[in-house]
């Protein structure tokens, strides 16, 4: 990142923000939810209610909260606060925090496991699991000691606590530009190895033959949910990121970049997964653990598959990792620019609250594993009312923000800069966006809010 006028950080090029905003948006909600969500509910019929979201809702309310951060160049609560002088919208921002927060603390505990299952892979462990069920039981017997759970916990709050405060820049970035492609690399011969799978058909009918009958609001809400989840939207860690950027860059062009590329991500890392699954008989729906049940019998299929198997899960940890420095950024910056906290205090504080919260989760599938609110244990608690509700809700107030409250000539002279000849080209663009920002991305999540909650 570069200082510009104001002194404030910038990114050093339009690909940096892009990677940086890539970094947050992959991640094990990519690799690890997605496959797992669309296992849950139906396969094809998910997958194209999930597209149909991130298209329709997800783009125009991340190219809405990058552009709230563009121009007000602050950490959420300052973005709302500098834009508008009601406490209201400043809450808004407010939410944002609270929710990135619980994300931390369960996503967390899985990115845990995937820092585990590099001891295993390097162990050889993975090599033995010819079939779907003894990885599994593996993994199960993983899940049950607390130990294990906790201890990975802290070991990667640690992590992300120190390199939030040591140098999210040259850590991070310098990083996640050589694992990033190197993750993309290694699912695509994960992918071309699923798929030359005999029976690997079925994996792809079960992906993209949709049965119509199986989409019912939860499975909506479930993709929209996960729509946000996978581009780190409605909780201002874009916003974050969007507030490093420069004006000069294009940004409706930039945010599209960023959902491609986190779709294809999910889109291969399912095939890679479903593949295996229908090839060796298995039952799509086994919820969280799917990968790492389905991941370690490719390894034993492929030539290499031992390093194969360290250098995924290595490739894994890391792509959590950018995800993770995004969430603790949020609540980082919030107290620092609007607290007068240093930003030792901020992240020690929040990085322990966030293992606090995270040990009832990672306890979830163990000790804790009878202790159930309705149907859900601590972790789906946690990751149902951040990822379902709270990201939704800051979704649909950011697009209230943009399409009504801000004003839309200033808004439309902020979305114009950088992106000036897109624009004079295509002036129906602009309405477009405004159209879906005003009417049909608050009617649809809200909709979609209520009737999960049985309001209609
Ligand atoms: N988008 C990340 C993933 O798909 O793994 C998770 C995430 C990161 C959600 C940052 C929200 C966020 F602010």
């Amino acid at each position: 990142m570069i200082p510009n006028n104001s002194g404030r950080e910038q990114w050093g090029s339009r690909v940096g923000f892009i990677l940086a905003a890539a970094g947050s948006a992959v991640g094990l909600g990519n690799i690890w939810r997605f496959p797992y969500l669309a296992g849950e509910n139906g396969g094809a019929a998910f997958i194209f209610v999930y597209i149909f979201c991130v298209l329709l809702i997800g783009i125009p309310v991340l190219i809405a909260e990058v552009l709230i951060g563009r121009s007000a160049h602050k950490n959420p609560v300052g973005s709302f606060k500098s834009l508008h002088p009601s406490p209201f919208w400043h809450s808004v921002g407010g939410i944002g925090v609270i929710a990135g927060f619980v994300i931390l603390s369960f996503y967390t505990v899985v990115a845990g496991w995937t820092l585990g299952y590099i001891y295993e892979a390097i162990n050889g462990n993975l090599l033995q699991y010819s079939l779907p069920d003894i990885a599994q039981s593996h993994f199960s017997e993983l899940l049950a000691n607390a130990y294990w759970n906790v201890g990975l916990l802290t070991a990667f709050i640690l992590l992300t606590m120190g390199i939030v405060y040591f140098g999210v820049q040259k850590g991070i970035e310098r990083g996640s530009k050589i694992m990033m492609p190197m993750l993309f690399i290694l699912l695509l011969i994960l992918m071309i190895r699923g798929l030359t799978l005999e029976g690997a058909s079925k994996g792809l009918e079960y992906l993209f033959n949709p049965d119509w009958s199986k989409i019912t609001t939860g499975v909506v809400l479930a993709a929209m949910g996960q729509a946000f989840f996978s581009m780190s939207l409605g909780m201002g860690a874009m916003l974050t990121y969007g507030s490093y950027m420069s004006k000069k860059d294009n940004l409706p062009a930039a945010s599209i970049w960023i959902a491609a590329l986190d779709a294809l991500i999910a889109i291969i890392a399912g095939i890679s997964i479903f593949t295996v699954v229908f090839a060796t008989g298995q039952n799509p729906d086994v919820g969280p653990s799917l990968i790492f049940r389905t991941l370690p019998v490719v390894f034993t299929k492929i030539p290499g598959g031992f390093y194969f198997s360290i250098l995924f899960f290595i490739a894994l940890t890391l792509a959590a990792l950018t995800s993770t420095v995004s969430l603790l950024e949020v609540v980082t910056a919030y107290f620092v620019d609007e607290k007068g906290w240093s930003r030792r205090k901020a992240v020690v504080v929040f990085g322990f609250a966030a293992l606090l919260l995270g040990v009832p989760s990672a306890l979830s599938f163990n000790l804790l594993a009878d202790f159930k609110f309705g149907e859900f244990t601590f972790f789906d608690l946690s990751e149902f009312l951040s990822s379902n509700l709270l990201l939704p809700i800051g979704g649909f107030f950011i697009s209230i923000f943009v399409g009504w409250v801000w004003g839309f000539d200033k808004v439309r002279n902020e979305i114009r800069q950088g992106a000036e000849s897109l624009f004079d080209k295509h002036p129906w663009l602009l309405n477009y966006w405004k159209f879906i920002l005003r009417f049909v991305a608050p009617v649809l999540i809200i909709v979609i809010l209520l009737s999960s909650i049985g309001i209609i």
